[in-house]
């Protein structure tokens, strides 16, 4: 049923989406034909028979971030789906804009929707995700729609001290065991124009390249992740500020987002 509704929403997404519109058959191109195979083998497949390969560095949606550093290949993919935090201090003015208070975000397993050939279903899921009306509660391991069942918590996304993004892959719930990873922003593009806005209308948080920083064993061993050097936030839908502190002044709040992750060791 969940491959159904799968179906049925990268349906909607395509069907608005102006690059590949009109969708009368004869106008598909061979990337369009290429994607509703794959979306149509993720959705007639039982879990357990999706024949996955890992994704290479290459299938990763490109942008002007800089390239993964040589010799590094893709570890694990995951969705996110949860909130940027900001604040507007009662000291700020109105037309000051919101300082990032860090992020929260459940993590889950996309590796495998990932390796299937571009365009990848995984593309329309976080503009899905971003839409839906809250975000999914933290310790719910069962993947929100249009993830497929197979994809499961991988673990969290939050920061570390207010100052370093942090990747908890250790989810004991799913046996996830993919290491904990301290990093930092180093480089970050707008998303681009024509993103995703999220279900409260945030316009889509820039595209980062991290750099891991240090290693950590919250929550279960390191587990075999050691050894993520970069992590990437592409594909990002919502979770932008508003320009301004008009009407915020003095509170702490949440924008909604989700994004594809990808980790490189
Ligand atoms: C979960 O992640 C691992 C490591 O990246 C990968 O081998 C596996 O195929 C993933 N499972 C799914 C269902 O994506
Ligand atoms: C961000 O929002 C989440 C969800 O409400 C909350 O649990 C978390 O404490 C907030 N983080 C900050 C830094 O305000
Ligand atoms: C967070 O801060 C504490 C206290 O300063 C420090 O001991 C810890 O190492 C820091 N964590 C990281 C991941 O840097
Ligand atoms: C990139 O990050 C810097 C430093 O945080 C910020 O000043 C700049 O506006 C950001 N650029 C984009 C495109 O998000």
């Amino acid at each position: 049923m969940q491959f159904e509704l799968l179906f049925l929403s990268l349906l909607a997404v395509l069907a608005s989406s102006a690059v590949i519109s009109p969708l009368h058959h004869h106008d598909w191109s061979q990337s369009d034909r290429q994607f509703y195979t794959a979306v149509n083998a993720i959705r007639t497949s039982s879990p357990s028979s999706l024949s996955c390969t890992m994704p290479q560095p290459s299938d990763m949606p490109s942008s002007a971030l800089p390239p993964p550093s040589p010799g590094l290949s893709v570890f694990h993919v995951a969705v996110g789906r949860g909130t940027q935090n900001y604040t507007c201090p009662s000291t700020s003015s109105p037309s000051s804009p919101p300082l990032a208070l860090g992020a929260l975000a459940n993590l889950y397993n996309a590796t495998c929707l990932a390796s299937f050939s571009t365009p990848s279903p995984l593309t329309a899921v976080p503009p899905i995700l971003a839409l839906s009306a809250s975000p999914p509660a933290l310790q719910d391991t069962t993947p929100p729609h249009p993830l497929p069942a197979s994809s499961l918590l991988t673990g969290h996304h939050y920061f570390t001290n207010s100052t370093l993004p942090t990747f908890n892959l250790n989810q004991a719930s799913t046996d996830s065991a993919f290491g904990v990873y301290f990093s930092e922003k180093k480089f970050n593009v707008t998303a681009p124009s024509g993103s995703s806005m999220g279900s409260d209308g945030s316009t889509a948080v820039p595209w980062l390249k991290l750099m891991v920083v240090g290693e950590g064993t919250v929550g279960g061993d390191a587990g075999v992740g050691a050894g993520v050097k970069e992590v990437y936030r592409v594909n990002t839908a919502g979770g932008n500020a508003p320009s301004s502190c008009e009407g915020r002044v003095g509170e702490t709040f949440e924008m909604q987002y989700a994004a594809e992750y990808w980790f490189l060791g």
